[in-house]
Order: C-alpha cells, then sequence, then structure tokens
C-alpha cells in the first residue's frame, strides 16, 4: 500500500503579514512534503490562519474594521495565502479556523471531551497574556512582565470551563518517555517532560468576556480558549470527524515557543477524545535578524517576498535551511545570504553546471558520451537517512560535498589537457561522470530548490514534474543519464551579485 506522510505548521496569526519567520516554518514544511511525494508516498501539506484570536480582532479595530471582523480576516487570510503561492509552496489545504468545517469540528470534539468527564466549571482568577494567548504564573515573569512580549500581563477573573490536564500526566510522562521521536530535537523533550512534571496545571479553556471564537455548545454565554480550538486544526484539516486515514499526523512542525501546547495539552486533548497521538513533533528555533530580535517594534521584520524578489525563490530556500541549524537559534542577514549566493550558489553549484555542459559542448558537441563509474557512493543513503531524521542541513551537506567533489574533479581530470593530449577514452569518461553526478545532485536539490533541479534537468534533457505520483528511485541509479542524448546549455542558475 501507498504509505502516507502528513505534515502540518502551526496556523499563524494573522494580525500582521507574514515574516520570514513564519516562512521558515512553512518552507521547511514545504521541503519534506516535496521530499515524500518524491518517495512516492501520498502527502498531506496542511498550513493556515489561526482565527479566533483576540488579537486579530485588535488588529481589525485599529484599521478601523472592528464592526467587520470577518471581512478583515478574510483580507488577511487572502493576503496569507497569496504569500505562501507566491513562494512556491505546496500545501495541499489551507485551513482557517473561521470556517465552518472547523467551528463544527471544535464542536465534536468538544463533546467528545465532556462525555470523557474532563471538562469542569470553576472560577479563574490569573495573569493573562494577549500577546501569547496564555496565562501566566508571577514566576514565568520578567519584572513583572511577559518575557517574550514585554508587556504587563492582564489580571482575569471569570467564571470558565477547565480541561482536567493534569488527568493526563502520568500516561503523558510514560508516553514522552517511551517515544524518543515524539519530540524532537532532544532538548526540548526535556523542557517539555519538566513542565509535565513539575508545572503543569489544570487549565481554562473558555472566556465569558469574549465575543469572538467558537460558542461553548450548550453555553452561548462562553468562547473556547483560542489554543484549545487552534491545536483541533490538525484533525479538521485531516477531515476529522469523517473517517479517515491521514489521521495520527506524522510531523507536526513548530517554533519552540509553542513546544508546550504541541507536546503537553495537544495529545492530553487527543488522550481524552480517544484519538491516537501524533508521531513526531519537530521544534525548530528561533533566528533573530542581523543579531536583533525581529519585531515590529524594532521595525527590522523581513519579508520573505521582498527577500524572494530580490533573489529568487529557491536562493530563500536554500539560504534558511544552509543558514540556520535546523533546531537551534540562528541568525538572518543580507550580507550572510549575499555570500552564499555568490558563494555556493553561483561561484559553485552554478559554475559546476555551466562548466560541465559547456565542456561537453566543446568537446562532444553537446552529446553524452559513454557510461563511466562514478564516485556517487554513499551520498544517496546518507542524504535519505538525513532527510528522514529531518536533519535538513545534514542533506544538503550531502549534496554540497558532492558539488565540491564535482568540482575538484574537473580541476583534477582538467578536460582541456586531456582534449590536448588527444586521451578521448579518458576525457569521454570524464564528462559522463560529471554530467551523471549532476542529474543525481538535480534529484537531491529537488525538494530544496525545486526550480533549479527542474533547469538542471532540462539541462540534460530530461523532463520532471512538480509533483510525482510514483517514486522517483529508479532515477536515483547510476548510469541512468543515457549515452548519445544532447544536452542543452541555458542561462547561468546564479549570475553573480555584485
Ligand atoms: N497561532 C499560534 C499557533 C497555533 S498552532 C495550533 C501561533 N501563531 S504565530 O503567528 O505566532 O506563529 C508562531 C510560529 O511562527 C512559530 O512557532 C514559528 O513557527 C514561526 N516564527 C515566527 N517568528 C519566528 C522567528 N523569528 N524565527 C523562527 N520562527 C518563527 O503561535
Amino acid at each position: 500500500m501507498q504509505k502516507k506522510f502528513y505534515v502540518s505548521t502551526p496556523i499563524y496569526y494573522i494580525n500582521g503579514k507574514p515574516s520570514i519567520g513564519h516562512a521558515y516554518t512553512t518552507i521547511i514544511a514545504d521541503v519534506l512534503a516535496r521530499y515524500h511525494r518524491m518517495l512516492g508516498e501520498r502527502v498531506l501539506f496542511l498550513t493556515g490562519t489561526d482565527e479566533n484570536s483576540q488579537k486579530n480582532v485588535e488588529a481589525a479595530a485599529a484599521v478601523g474594521k472592528a464592526g467587520d471582523i470577518q471581512g478583515y480576516l478574510d483580507e488577511m487570510a487572502a493576503i496569507w495565502e497569496r504569500t505562501w503561492d507566491s513562494l512556491g509552496l505546496t500545501h495541499d489545504r489551507f485551513i482557517r479556523t473561521t470556517e465552518p468545517a472547523h467551528r463544527s469540528a471544535v464542536g465534536t470534539f468538544w463533546k467528545a471531551v465532556e462525555a470523557n468527564g474532563d471538562i469542569y466549571q470553576g472560577a479563574y482568577e490569573g495573569l493573562y497574556c494577549k500577546g501569547c494567548e496564555a496565562f501566566y504564573s508571577e514566576a514565568d515573569l520578567v519584572e513583572g512582565k511577559c518575557p517574550l512580549h514585554k508587556t504587563a500581563p492582564e489580571t482575569i477573573k471569570e467564571k470558565n470551563y477547565f480541561f482536567r490536564l493534569t488527568k493526563y500526566r502520568d500516561v503523558l510522562l510514560e508516553h514522552i518517555g517511551k517515544h524518543p521521536e515524539f519530540i524532537r530535537p532532544e532538548s526540548r523533550r526535556n523542557e517539555v517532560l519538566s513542565y509535565v512534571r513539575d508545572f503543569m496545571t489544570d487549565i481554562s479553556i473558555t472566556r465569558s468576556s469574549m465575543k469572538w471564537g467558537i460558542p461553548v455548545p450548550g453555553d452561548e454565554s462562553q468562547r473556547i480558549y483560542v489554543w484549545f480550538d487552534a491545536l483541533i486544526n490538525y484533525l479538521t484539516g485531516a477531515g476529522y470527524p469523517d473517517a479517515n486515514d491521514w489521521w495520527p499526523c506524522d510531523l507536526h512542525l513548530v517554533g519552540k515557543d509553542i513546544i508546550k501546547f504541541h507536546c503537553a495539552l495537544w495529545p492530553a486533548m487527543l488522550l481524552s477524545a480517544g484519538l491516537p497521538l501524533p508521531a513526531s513533533v519537530f521544534a525548530h528555533g528561533f533566528f533573530t535578524v542581523n543579531g536583533d530580535k525581529m519585531s515590529k517594534s524594532l521595525g527590522n521584520v523581513i519579508d520573505p517576498v521582498d527577500i524572494a524578489n530580490q533573489y529568487d525563490n529557491d536562493t530563500l530556500r536554500f539560504f534558511l535551511i544552509r543558514e540556520i541549524m535546523l533546531g537551534g537559534d540562528g541568525d538572518f542577514s543580507e550580507a550572510r545570504l549575499k555570500e552564499r549566493y555568490n558563494g555556493e550558489l553561483a561561484n559553485e553549484l552554478g559554475n559546476l553546471v555551466q562548466r560541465v555542459l559547456s565542456m561537453t559542448e566543446k568537446y562532444f558537441d553537446g552529446r553524452i558520451p559513454e557510461r563511466a563509474e562514478g564516485f556517487l557512493a554513499g551520498a544517496w543513503p546518507a542524504y535519505r537517512l538525513a532527510m528522514d531524521e529531518v536533519r535538513l542541513n545534514d542533506a544538503l551537506d550531502v549534496v554540497w560535498s558532492l558539488v565540491r567533489q564535482a568540482n575538484q574533479y574537473v580541476e583534477s581530470q582538467a578536460p582541456w589537457k586531456l582534449a590536448k593530449l588527444g586521451e578521448d577514452k579518458m576525457l569521454a569518461d570524464t564528462m559522463y561522470v560529471l554530467l551523471e553526478t549532476l542529474r543525481h545532485i538535480a534529484w537531491m536539490l529537488l525538494p530544496f530548490m525545486p526550480l533549479t533541479s527542474k533547469r538542471i534537468l532540462q539541462s540534460l534533457n530530461l523532463t520532471v514534474a512538480d509533483e510525482f505520483s510514483q517514486s522517483a528511485e529508479s532515477a536515483w541509479v547510476w548510469g541512468e543519464l543515457t549515452p548519445g542524448g544532447t544536452i542543452k546549455k541555458g542561462e547561468a542558475l546564479f549570475p553573480r551579485k555584485e
């Protein structure tokens, strides 16, 4: 049976435009989705927007749309969707939490949790940060302020419904302990374990003071807490409550800021509703811009579309993944981007492709010579393992070491000398090895740099579809490039930027 792969991104708040941080998560999900499609798997790549948050409501009011919140959300959601489209992302479903399908799924889910005895009424008093949409204890605050938003939380006092989160403490600890792949990377697992063991309490899952959001089934005076509603998007996006085989999700991709919601609250909710848990949550780090935290107040929020317009979509993807170690924190700087573009893309990859094609034109009239043995050994297994373990940096390393090996091979073989000396067989072997290596590089680049990959394959006179319904593995065998075929040298892939 065809394997399935279901990957999700967080659903984003749309009180502003997408930043390069949001693009980072979504691009990683796209790389993985393309990789699994390339393996011949059935893929569901879900992303979307978190629309029932109080901050979206305030953002609507700030632009004079307090009377038409849904209209404001429609405009903003369209901006987000257009952004992902313009970056060439291949999400299969864009979910919005104001969709009727989601509202109804949340109602069904709520009733399942309630039927299990996990919802009770109580009075709540606590410190609430609107930026995080979360309650804090005094101990969480830094000088009385939210550590992330640097604003003082407000005191909220109301009658709410609570979720019996603590009932699931032991099951969660056991599950996390038994399944190391459930929370990755490992450093995050310890953070979650300590929270679940020592700090987790039952949480309030409704607001009586809120007018926006999904009403509690049977009590219209209360709205469901935005996180309780938002997490359920992963089920709605997979067709819940209808039976289907997408759930459980294979990989929730999130930033490290929202790990507790995904690794404690969400699995507890699923256990309560009697549903299986996702296989894995992977948390990437946060990045700064030129060393500073990216924030609206600092005015240094980078628009991913600006970068893509200045360079191209593939360069943006390449840079984000190459520059920032997945799982760790990193920094985004345009100087580094330009350096990598001119170095790794223009000088290394672009130059390799250009010179191999030029020499094939020059010495063989653009025809592919007879087969010869190359130096690919071990590259595919290393690449596959890295991709399967979500070590995207390592997978790109495999590709770049091939690019470098190929460039060194050009230098050491010096085809121009072989041509002068009349070493025809050695010249032919050298060119075949280089052309065939280019083909493998193109395939490995497909999930990361789909346009570049396609251009390289086209220059080898090979065609490739955007989506693969069939496994491409047969194409990864050495020697698949057919002798006698003609190559087509095109424009330089990455013209240098001064
Ligand atoms: N709406 C919630 C998520 C609900 S999921 C059921 C939310 N939204 S958010 O708009 O604030 O997006 C947070 C996510 O954006 C982070 O988890 C991360 O994936 C991404 N990032 C936003 N800024 C980022 C950086 N500066 N660096 C890396 N990723 C960042 O939280």
